[in-house]
């Protein structure tokens, strides 16, 4: 039985100040931050005993759910055996048997991962082994990856570089490479026509990426980068059929290697294995993170197809890059027993069928005028909010002052939400992300509609979203 959120006994928060966070550097320290102490299953409670339906799965990344036993052993084993050898000098047992595991999880041709801890150190790994892929061929102008306009692939250097997201890039712009930007390929606000033309629109976007590479000049362009449905910069939003067979064909006409950034998405997370299966493309690097390690242990990989891989077999001095926790072992024992829970739980047929209810169920959300697009695939749906549905102007309340809001109504509604923006001009327009764990049914799916409802449902009352468009 679904409790009514809207009645549901909640206890008061008591969150603590930024300032008074032991020693922590908080991310804001005018914040107040709930404390959180303990995780079980799509559950996780604060330190006032209050429970939050856990909607977006911690950070995208708690894919299996909270708190499982099997893993914890895994990395109790481990760690009491070897928690860590330098894959410089040294192979050792968990990083094979995982990556063995992940070569049988990737489509046929990708043989060999690079283990990293997270998922900006994989997008950076991607390039510099694309980077070096041209080298060793004897294209040693290639070195610009055209990424595109929206998008995030991480908080690094080269992966900050690439990103498309204005409001974690912008103070620190002068740093970064000005890598080409290509069309964002998002239908709801596609650049190019609308959205409307359906396939003609996938396709259109992808030549605006072949018109680039032919003005930054094919021989100085190394890759081109995209999640294959957008994370964080722009709520689950993916292109039209067209969009990424056509990108496949643009990059072999001009050798310029396609990697998919899968940090949010692989692993399950859209029904596939991972997103770019949903196409019938086979990308030359794909990279993943947060749900590969359900969150137990920060790992990030590289996963390039033989075809890449090659070029580095035979090498002296091999791939020239690395960190002291590549294929760690501890880490890789935790990812080997994550990816065992997700095959023996068969949990990406699970988001494939229980994100199909999710989808529908989520079309509810367009009951609010507020509601501007409800999109995504399997358990990676997303919501964008607007001030009106025909010109898609973003809320009035747009930005903090929205996003805020609908945080604190889901924790006072018993739902943990992801909101997000800065897609439409860099500064506004308004989003979350609904990414539950993978191991969630129907029930559950029914409970945490009902409380994105009385969240929603809270937004408005308290900032007058449906008043101010009377
Ligand atoms: C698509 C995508 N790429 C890269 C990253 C960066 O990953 P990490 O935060 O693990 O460095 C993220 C994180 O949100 C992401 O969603």
């Amino acid at each position: 039985m679904t409790d009514d959120p809207t009645t549901r006994d909640r206890r008061s928060r008591n969150p603590t100040p930024g300032t008074d966070l032991g020693g922590m550097f908080p991310r804001v320290f005018e914040k107040d931050y709930v404390t959180i102490v303990r995780g079980e299953g799509h559950t996780v409670w604060d330190a006032d005993g209050n429970d939050y339906l856990d909607a977006i799965s911690g950070n995208q990344n708690v894919a299996i759910g909270h708190g499982v036993p099997e893993v914890a052993q895994a990395a109790k084993t481990q760690i009491e055996t070897l928690e860590y050898t330098s894959s410089m000098l040294f192979a050792n047992e968990p990083a094979q048997a995982f990556t063995a595991k992940i070569a049988d999880f990737t489509p046929d041709g990708f043989e060999h991962t690079w283990l990293v801890s997270s998922g900006s150190e994989a997008n950076e790994s991607a390039v510099k082994m694309a980077r070096q892929y041209h080298v060793e061929r004897g294209n040693e102008r290639k070195y610009k990856v055209i990424s595109r306009r929206r998008s995030y692939h991480g908080n690094t250097g080269i992966a900050m570089a690439l990103s498309g997201f204005p409001a974690r890039k912008s103070m620190m712009e002068p740093l970064y490479e000005d890598f080409p930007k290509a069309p964002s390929a998002a239908p709801y606000r596609c650049e190019l026509c609308g959205g409307e033309a359906g396939r003609d629109c996938g396709v259109r976007c992808a030549d605006a990426v072949e018109r680039l590479i032919q003005d930054e000049g094919p021989e100085n362009v190394a890759a081109f980068i995209a999640e294959p449905v957008t994370g964080a910069a722009n709520a689950a939003a993916s292109p039209h059929d067209g969009y990424f067979e056509r990108i496949r064909e643009i990059c072999d006409e001009y050798d310029v290697l396609f990697i998919v950034d899968e940090v949010m998405t692989g692993f399950g997370r859209t029904g596939e294995n991972f997103a770019i299966e949903h196409w019938d493309v086979t990308p030359d690097i794909i990279t993943s993170a947060k749900g590969m390690s359900g969150g137990y242990s920060p790992i990030g990989a590289t996963m390039p197809h033989r075809r890449v891989s090659d070029v580095f077999e035979g090498l002296e001095n091999g791939f020239m890059h690395g960190h002291t926790y590549c294929f760690n072992p501890t880490s890789a024992a935790i990812g080997l027993a994550v990816l065992e829970y997700i095959e023996d739980h068969d949990l990406v047929a699970n988001a494939r069928e229980v994100g199909a209810y999710l989808g529908k169920r989520c079309e509810e959300f367009d009951e609010y005028e507020f509601v501007g697009d409800v999109r995504g695939k399997g358990l990676m749906r997303g919501l964008e909010f607007v001030a009106d549905r025909v010109t898609k102007e973003p809320l009035a309340q747009t930005g903090s002052e929205f996003q805020s809001a609908l945080f604190e109504a889901g924790l006072d509604n018993g739902i943990l939400t992801y909101p997000s923006g800065s897609h439409v001009d860099g500064t506004r327009g308004d989003h979350t992300l609904i990414t539950p764990p993978l191991t969630i049914d129907r029930g559950v799916v029914d409970e945490l509609v009902e409380r994105m409802h009385a969240t929603v449902t809270q937004v408005d009352r308290e900032l007058s979203l449906s008043t101010a468009l009377d």
